[in-house]
């Protein structure tokens, strides 16, 4: 085998393995949230939601995902209240994001509760998940 060839393949064999795990990451969740009966994600009611401000009935603050995560999603984001670094979320800029199921559920649960007060529920989950991927 000739060698460009041989370091094209190798290549294209990783490359294609790493979005394959990308892919199903977020598919198995999507099928996990359709299981309770959510459908028909969508990434621009996910990008709505990622917006949005919600307040919080003790402090009267309002909280928003972009609090830590900044409103450009290619950027890296500051914890609102420890000043940590955040890694971009965006997959384009960020290949591990969206790829390991239970820092995703992790987080999704964490910061969901800290920004809505709530959980998410399987559609929302499902939207953001979508716009995320998008990204
Ligand atoms: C109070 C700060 C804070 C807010 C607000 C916040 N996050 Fe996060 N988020 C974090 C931290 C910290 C991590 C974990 C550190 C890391 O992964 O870089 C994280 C990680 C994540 C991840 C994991 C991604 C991956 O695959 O690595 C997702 C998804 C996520 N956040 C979504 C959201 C959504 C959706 C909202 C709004 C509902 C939100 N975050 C609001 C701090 C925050």
């Amino acid at each position: 085998m000739n060698y460009p060839l041989y370091i094209f393949l190798i290549f294209g064999l990783s490359a294609s393995s790493v979005f394959a795990v990308n892919t199903s990451t977020v598919d198995r969740l999507l099928q996990n949230y359709r299981q309770q009966g959510a459908h028909d994600f969508d990434g621009k009611a996910g990008e709505k939601l990622w917006h949005q401000s919600f307040k919080n009935p003790k402090t009267g603050k309002l909280h928003n995902c972009t609090s830590c995560h900044s409103k450009n999603l290619r950027k890296p984001g500051k914890h609102v209240r420890t000043g940590k670094h955040i890694d971009p979320l965006a997959p384009s800029v960020n290949a591990e994001r969206l790829t390991d199921i239970r820092k995703v559920k992790k987080w999704l649960l964490r910061n969901c509760k800290w920004t809505l007060g709530r959980k998410c529920t399987a559609q929302e989950k499902g939207n953001i998940l979508r716009y995320l991927q998008s990204q």
